[in-house]
């Protein structure tokens, strides 16, 4: 089984993860992972943070000679800002630390702070807010990286593209070959393949800008030529839309998934909805009169792309605070203001295209198992004989 694990605060030394389970000979180049890091930081409407870091994987151990070894990779990226918060957030108490502390105690709306700060009894929320942020998700996007390299070597890609930013909506379903393009451009805007649409989302993130708001959108993760029979109808939990349905919304600031055109079909009779079954003779196989399902029928994989869309909402810190009340006082009080990014779509389409790779490595190993690559080569290959024969 695949595990993975992350630890670290956003303002602490580092971002740690461990990932297990992937097999021996897995070829890993920390320079694409690095550029899933790098992708992680783009899109217009980031904040003053990442000006700051420049992400790098150190991979500590479970690769050697850049490949997988089948132990645990043990992976760290340094956050360069621990240099300014060395004081305000060390391991060990020093005698003037308490004074050293930025206590945060005008909870922000929409953000962990209140709850977490109650739960964990403190009485201000800056621990709660160094966990609960999403710089956690470089550590998911770099497990990622390790999870595409394993993917890639069943000819598995997983992208993403931006669907929506604010109001301003993608009105047409994009081409796995616009998607490919969009994300090989050097410079990221809003990573949507519509330049004309894409122009009008900067403009809502300018407006946001303007007036000291923030906004939110929708991103769309792909992952193309993917097997069909990941994934099983036989139990809640061993449905792959259930599981790709958690590992999407567990991100920051997601609310809301959707899988294939679910929103449409929600609204449309049942005629229009499904995916017609055809079977051509020539090549012998079964094909697909659309992809509405969003490659999954019954929690199983189809054989089409998988499409899975992440709602997000508008990043929850203000430089225009809402109200909230002062711990100490009980009294009214405009909730506190730490750096903050505008708009996040472009980003959080990164960090999902991460957790669906990681899903779907999940559900490879589960399905074709192997300690080394060899052996899980050799399971899927007799799969796709028999998959090619039915
Ligand atoms: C890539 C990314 C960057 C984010 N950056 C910020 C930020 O700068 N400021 C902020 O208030 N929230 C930011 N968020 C959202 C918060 O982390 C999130 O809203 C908060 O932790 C509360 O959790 P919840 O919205 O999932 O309930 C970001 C989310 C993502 C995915």
């Amino acid at each position: 089984m695949l595990r993975f694990e992350t630890a670290g605060e956003s303002h602490g030394e580092c971002l740690v993860a461990t990932l297990t389970g992937l097999p021996a000979g897995v070829p890993v180049s920390a320079a694409s992972i690095n550029h899933e890091l790098w992708r992680r930081q783009q899109g217009f409407g980031r904040g003053g943070r990442m000006k700051i870091e420049t992400d790098q994987v150190e991979i500590v151990s479970g690769v050697r000679h850049s490949e997988t070894i089948g132990s645990p990779v043990a992976i760290i990226i340094r956050n360069r800002d621990w240099q300014n918060w060395t004081e305000v957030l060390p391991v060990q108490a020093a005698p003037d630390s308490e004074e050293k502390k930025k206590p945060l105690k005008r909870p922000r709306p929409g953000h962990a702070d209140l709850a977490g700060a109650i739960k964990y009894n403190y009485r201000e929320a800056r621990y709660i807010l160094e966990r609960a942020s999403a710089r956690e998700t470089t550590a998911r996007v770099a497990v990622g990286g390790l999870c595409k390299a394993y993917l890639s070597e069943f000819g598995i890609k997983v992208l993403s593209h931006v669907v929506q930013v604010g109001g301003v909506r993608l009105e047409r379903p994009a081409e796995w070959a616009e998607i490919e393009a969009v994300n090989q451009k050097p410079e990221v805007l809003l990573n949507c393949v519509d330049p004309g649409v894409e122009k009008k989302m900067k403009e809502v993130v300018d407006e946001a800008y303007r007036t000291g708001d923030t906004v939110g959108g929708a991103f769309e993760v792909r992952a193309h030529n993917v097997p069909v029979g990941l994934g099983s109808h036989i139990t809640w939990d061993s449905r792959l839309d259930g599981r790709l349905a958690q590992a999407i919304v567990s991100m920051q600031a997601v609310k809301g998934v959707e899988i294939g055109s679910a929103e449409e079909a929600a609204a449309s009779f049942g005629s229009k909805v499904q995916d017609t079954i055809h079977y051509d003779r020539g090549r012998s196989e079964f094909f697909r009169g659309a992809n509405k399902a969003g490659g999954l029928e019954g929690g199983i994989t189809n054989g089409q792309d998988l499409v899975v869309r992440g709602l997000l909402k508008p990043i929850s810190t203000l430089r225009r605070p809402l109200e909230s009340v002062d711990l100490d006082t009980r009294e009214p009080a405009l909730a506190a203001y730490e750096r903050s990014d505008v708009a996040v779509v472009p980003a959080a389409g990164v960090i999902g295209e991460a957790m669906v790779a990681i899903v779907l490595a999940g559900a490879m190993i589960e399905k074709f198992g192997g300690d080394s690559l060899t052996e899980t080569r050799r399971n899927f290959q007799g799969y796709l004989e028999q998959v090619r024969k039915y």
